[in-house]
């Protein structure tokens, strides 16, 4: 049995220990948010955060967040929708979709470490994440904006 918080909430697994955190996500507890991409740690489609820093979940074993805080896309909205959320709708940094909540997570991250990045550093630190529709240059507008609209 894995214990760990996820979202703000106690949860368990009885997945085997080595079971992808992912999967633990995705079908156990039903938090649908992180994706799965390629699988093999290339594209940040499954990125969620781990005490707080960017982690591809297809590449954690679940035993290793054993006592740790996960959080999902879906607990970026708790308790209101995060800034950086808001920025990705107002400008277009979304198109399929499929890379948002991982784009989202890293840029979330990336924010509460650096709350006034550059365009550049908001470059790097999304760096792992893929998209092959929006041409990440508004995907990098909405970081940006998302904190002067909180500044
Ligand atoms: S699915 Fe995890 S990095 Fe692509
Ligand atoms: S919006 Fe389609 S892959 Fe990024």
């Amino acid at each position: 049995m894995t214990r760990f918080r996820c979202n703000g909430m106690d949860v368990q697994t009885g997945a085997a220990p080595m079971s992808r955190l992912l999967d633990v996500l995705r079908e156990d507890l039903r938090y649908t948010g992180p994706k799965e991409g390629c699988g093999e740690g290339e594209c940040g489609a499954c990125t969620v955060r781990i005490d707080g820093e960017p982690v591809m979940s297809c590449l954690v074993p679940v035993c290793q967040v054993e006592g740790a805080e996960v959080q999902t896309v879906e607990g970026l909205a708790q308790p209101v929708v995060h800034a950086v959320q808001s920025a990705f709708l107002q400008h277009g940094a979304a198109q399929c979709g499929i890379c948002t909540p991982g784009f989202l997570m890293a840029a979330a991250a990336l924010l509460d470490e650096n709350p006034h990045p550059t365009r550049e550093e908001a470059r790097v630190a999304l760096a792992g994440n893929l998209c092959r529709c929006t041409g990440y240059q508004k995907i990098v507008d909405a970081v940006v904006r998302a904190i002067a609209k909180e500044a």
